[in-house]
């Protein structure tokens, strides 16, 4: 199977569960990336079900209103029983690092409010420990370079994401090298920097369940 069929087979996974799951008449999050737009392809059928979403993007708004999906102000929401999103890489613990897409803090925000978080993946993303793939940040333009000097003292090797403007205004500086050792330590220690609105680590508040997909098929971890 290609990568891509992978990820279409966990994201129809997810819109089973989303349906198993989720009453009707609810509200759904939806993630952003390549895996969050195959599961946005596989939710549009049952629009009809559901009083709306709230998306975790600029993109993402948009390809579910190119679906007909109402998208709903997560200030006018109550209660998300269910988020999907992807990720870069989960470790067994159902942490990641996210934000390979740069949507990291507007995906925080509704995995805060939502019930149940649904890791959507390719099995590639599964890995013992997290590091490998650069952590993002996010960060107030003016406080780039102080905020760069002090993911230097935890020991990365921060790069700025050419080009990249967030939805929010801001900028991403990607850090390589970091030893993730203790995910929600480090999460929370890096958020303390004056000027960091936040990272891509989620271990505060991880995945309740991960659907990954493998050549043997879609397996459910949680
Ligand atoms: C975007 C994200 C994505 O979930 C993450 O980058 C995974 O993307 P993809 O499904 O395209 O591999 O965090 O900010």
């Amino acid at each position: 199977m290609t990568q891509d069929e992978l990820k279409q087979a966990v994201a129809q996974a997810a819109a089973d569960y989303v349906a198993a799951n989720a009453p009707a008449g609810s509200i759904i999050g939806v993630g952003t990336g390549s895996t969050a737009n195959f599961f946005i392809d596989a939710l549009a059928p049952l629009k009809d079900r559901y009083r709306g979403a709230v998306a975790s993007s600029e993109a993402t708004r948009r390809r579910l209103e190119g679906h007909g999906f109402p998208v709903l102000d997560l200030n006018d929401v109550e209660h998300i029983p269910v988020y999907v999103d992807g990720a870069d890489e989960i470790d067994a613990g159902l942490n990641m690092i996210k934000g390979g897409g740069g949507a990291l803090t507007r995906e925080k925000i509704v995995a805060a409010v939502a019930g149940t978080f649904v890791c959507i993946a390719d099995g590639s993303k599964l890995v013992d420990t997290m590091g490998k793939f650069p952590l993002p940040v996010e960060v107030i333009p003016m406080a780039c370079a102080h905020v760069a000097r002090e993911l230097t003292k935890l020991g990365g090797t921060p790069v700025l994401r050419a080009g990249f403007v967030t939805d929010n205004g801001n900028l991403i500086l990607d850090v390589k090298g970091l030893a993730i050792t203790d995910p929600k330590g480090l999460e929370a220690r890096i958020n303390q920097i004056v000027g960091v609105v936040t990272n891509g680590l989620f271990a505060v508040r991880p995945a309740d369940v991960l659907l990954l997909g493998t050549a043997e098929g879609v397996r459910r971890i949680g």
